[in-house]
């Protein structure tokens, strides 16, 4: 058994932890970094890229159906899952071999190993251990079920199951309708599968701005994806063909396999955490808004942490702010707290929804009703939209005479927008400075600028 020492331990090789560790070094910390699996985490091997590489393939799938539109002769044949998978392990590949040079390009030495702490900043993996000055937890999350629900991998299955299905399921039954359950539902349908989504409260996407939700809806309805909405969940149980799923108001459904996209959970069990003075609550490390924990030296990012009250999203990009966060914070850097409502989110579904800032619930409720304005630019008064034939919309709200407080879109290739929204929202631009910006034409990115002059009181195309 040996005993190693260093500046900063880190466990769990994810976005948050990875980013800690590539930061630290860069400032000259000696830096462990213990994964048990690969490093990349979950947003590398089962999460973000993969899920993302797989509609791309539907878009391609949708491009090739609708082709004839454009005049183009195409046909679809169908799909060729192992040509799918092909193609999104090559671009895993490719990333990972980049992150990995970067890894041990900047001196970084990745232990193999499951770890788990053993003393307050030592981390045990296979026989040795790993002391550093600090530690940054970064264990991350797993897909969540329900109590009775089992997820066997075949019937009932979570996203990383179905991100590895050889085959396209006839039909399928997506459990939440949160960002999983819409991205899946999107891909799946765009695959051919008919796809039908139960989500508990009254709207896909609900944690964002109502008026997305409806279009997202709308949308799907055009696609042919079914919904129920408010629908109670009580048990599912195999059939000869699948999965037949019981909602509590006595309809059941029967599919191939039910898809269960419920939310992430902390992996946070018996990793040694709270007998070495860590606080966790309900599975989550609590952390201040430096990313501290409870326990002296130690601190926790990613999805692994909460913020007591406060809003956590479970996303890559705040991982790795919170990894950068943390090393300089180590380092003596001044830094300054992520504003988690600054942070731009994404549906990567067809159509897309992006969104940033408050929703126009949020800001009537921080600012009052009075207080605030909105304006929603139609997709179709925007030229390359109309190329690419998506429909949606811009809404940004504002307080009176004062700042833009969220941008909320949806269309297809829209979260290449949220970037731009993201600096208007978090640099608290006036809607008048954001309408002197001249917006490339044509391009989507107009429809942000449209609805800055829109909210300035000078409206260019927009009819009435
Ligand atoms: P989520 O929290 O976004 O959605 C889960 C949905 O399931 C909610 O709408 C909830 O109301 C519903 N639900 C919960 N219990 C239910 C029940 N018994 N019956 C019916 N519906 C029920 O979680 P999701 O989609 O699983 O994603 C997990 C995390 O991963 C999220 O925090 C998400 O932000 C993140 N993620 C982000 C992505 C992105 O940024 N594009 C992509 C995938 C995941």
């Amino acid at each position: 058994m040996a005993e190693n020492r260093c500046d900063l331990v880190v466990l769990g090789g994810g976005s948050g932890g990875y980013a800690a560790a590539l930061r630290a070094a860069e400032l000259g910390k000696s830096v462990v970094l213990v994964e048990k699996d690969k490093v990349g985490g979950t947003c590398l091997h089962r999460g973000c890229i993969p899920t993302k590489a797989l509609l791309h393939a539907g878009e391609a799938a949708d491009l090739a159906r609708e082709s004839a539109a454009l005049g183009v002769k195409t046909t679809f044949e169908g799909m060729d899952m192992p040509g799918v998978h092909k193609y999104k392990d090559s671009v895993i590949a490719k990333n990972y071999k980049g992150l990995t040079g970067l890894i041990s390009g900047r001196g970084i030495q990745i232990v193999e190993g499951e770890g788990r702490l053993t003393g307050p900043r030592t981390v045990q993996a296979g026989a040795d251990t790993y002391t550093g000055t600090n530690l940054v937890l970064a264990t991350g999350s797993y897909s969540r079920t329900l109590p009775g629900l089992d997820l066997d991998g075949d019937r009932v299955i979570a996203s990383e199951h179905a991100l590895q299905l050889d085959r396209v399921p006839a039909t399928a039954i997506v459990l939440g309708g949160g960002v999983i359950g819409c991205e899946f539902a999107s891909a799946w349908t765009s695959f051919g599968s008919k796809v039908t989504i139960v989500e508990a409260l009254p709207h896909l996407v609900p944690l964002e701005d109502a008026f997305c939700s409806k279009l997202l809806e709308r949308e799907f309805r055009r696609r042919g994806i079914g919904f129920k909405l408010g629908a109670r969940f009580e048990r599912a149980e195999p059939t000869d063909a699948g999965v037949r799923v019981h909602l509590a108001d006595g309809e059941r459904m029967d599919a191939e396999l039910l898809l269960v996209a419920v939310g992430r959970g902390p992996s946070s069990a018996r990793l040694g955490y709270e007998e070495h003075g860590v606080r966790v609550e309900h599975g989550f490390v609590t952390v201040d808004e430096y990313c501290r924990t409870s326990a002296d030296g130690v601190y926790a990012v990613g999805d692994l942490v909460s913020m007591g009250d406060g809003p956590h999203p479970q996303l890559a990009h705040v991982g790795f702010a919170e990894g950068i966060l943390v090393a300089e914070h180590l380092a003596g850097l001044p830094v300054v707290p992520v504003d988690y409502l600054g942070v731009p989110r994404v549906t990567y579904s067809h159509p897309e929804v992006a969104s940033v800032g408050c929703t126009e619930a949020q800001a009537a409720a921080r600012y009052g009703q009075d207080n605030v304005t909105t304006v929603t630019y139609d997709l179709s008064g925007n030229g390359r939209s109309a190329i690419l034939r998506t429909r949606g919309a811009v809404k940004v709200i504002a307080a009176k005479d004062g700042p833009v407080l969220g941008i909320h879109i949806v269309g297809d290739r829209v979260s290449e927008l949220i970037a731009e929204a993201q600096l208007i929202y978090n640099w608290e631009a006036l809607p008048a400075e954001v309408a002197r910006l001249i917006h490339p034409h044509p391009t989507q990115s107009e429809a942000i600028g449209e609805a800055h002059l829109l909210l300035a009181g000078k409206p260019l195309h927009v009819h009435g």
